[in-house]
């Protein structure tokens, strides 16, 4: 099977690490990007193709023109916020353009299609922690948007041999070890990196958005993931896809950290005093979301290598000093 990858979304946060990734295990990652939230800069190891994935005559060169054996699909919008004031603009770019992608791709004879999903598509969860096989009721339209896309797969699997692995992605941190990459979005809304700005400038505060869950602290507890052991499941969900699919599974370490714990392992490690402001709950945050990963063990033999919340949070506050 040749080696070249289509990489949508490959100057992203997720998508520029699994471009370092495939490019390390010997793949060629051609990155499609119309450069909206991603990066130049962060397309190192393989072309770039500027453009979107909602122009189809664009889709029809770059798949005669590279003839990728596979697809990881990364770009989409992601801030839930926004998919709640913008509907519209995400079932577009989330839903519809990845229904380009899918028919492109099908014109052109590629089957392997590794797509971004989210815990966002179980909705509040009823159990902690979540399998897949947890219900779907998504609660913002970012999370149907990805859970649309969930069900086109499953057609284009049944009807055309498509075969697809959904990654569900839980809450993605940290950066390359090595700084060449790492996490850059304008605006930044993520707990991590406003943690961080916050301990590097004190004028910028950091809000805990609600300390009333039932949780130990009363803060929101996440399952952050560390972006490398991200892309290195999409890589061998690549690989899974040769010979066997379809598959939908979670992407989490299994443990959970509170708001303010996150807080804390940010302190320990820079060293900074960070004195966050109480604020209130934001609406839509369900007050734990943590991984079952069973299942992408068993399937794709996919063990996180980076356990250690504060090494996730160093990688990311080497990257922000850079
Ligand atoms: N939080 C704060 N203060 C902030 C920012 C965040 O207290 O300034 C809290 C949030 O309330 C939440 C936690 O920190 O409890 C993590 O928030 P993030 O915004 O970093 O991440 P989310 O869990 O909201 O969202 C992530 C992805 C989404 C995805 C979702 C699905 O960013 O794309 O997980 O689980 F939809």
């Amino acid at each position: 099977m040749n080696k070249t990858i289509l990489v949508t979304g490959g100057a992203g946060y997720i998508g520029s690490h699994t471009c370092k990734a495939l490019a390390a295990r010997g793949y060629t990652p051609v990155t499609l990007d119309n450069l909206s939230n991603g990066h130049e800069w962060a397309v190192k190891w393989g072309p770039l193709v500027k453009g979107d994935t909602g122009d189809r005559a664009l889709l029809d060169d770059v798949f005669a023109r590279y003839r990728p054996s596979g697809v990881i699909h990364f770009a989409a919008f992601i801030e839930v916020g926004v998919s709640v004031r913008e509907p519209g603009s995400f079932y577009r770019n989330n839903a519809c353009s990845t229904l380009n992608v899918l028919e492109a791709m099908r014109a052109h004879g590629c089957e392997r299609f590794v797509f971004s999903s989210t815990a966002a598509v179980y909705g509040t969860p009823r159990q902690v922690p979540i399998t897949e096989d947890h219900p779907q009721w998504p609660i913002n339209p970012y999370g149907w948007s990805k859970f649309m896309v969930e069900r086109m797969l499953e057609d284009f699997g049944r009807a055309h041999g498509t075969r697809f692995c959904a990654l569900r992605y839980f809450n993605a941190a940290g950066a390359d070890p090595e700084g060449e990459i790492g996490e850059a979005h304008d605006p930044e809304s993520h707990l991590i990196p406003l943690v961080l700005r916050a301990a590097k400038d004190p004028a910028r505060s950091i809000s805990i958005f609600g300390t009333d869950y039932d949780t130990p602290d009363g803060t929101c507890v996440r399952d952050y993931i560390h972006v490398c052991d991200l892309a290195d499941a999409h890589i061998r969900a690549l690989q899974f896809l040769e010979d066997h699919g379809p598959a939908a599974v979670n992407l989490g370490t299994g443990a959970g950290n509170s708001v303010k714990e996150i807080i804390d392992a940010a302190r320990a490690v820079t060293g900074l005093p960070i004195e966050p402001v109480i604020g209130p709950r934001r609406p839509g945050d369900p007050a734990r979301l943590v991984a079952d990963r069973a299942l992408a063990g068993e399937l794709l033999g996919w063990t996180p290598q980076h356990l250690d919340i504060r090494e996730t949070i160093a990688h990311a506050w080497a990257w922000m000093n850079r």
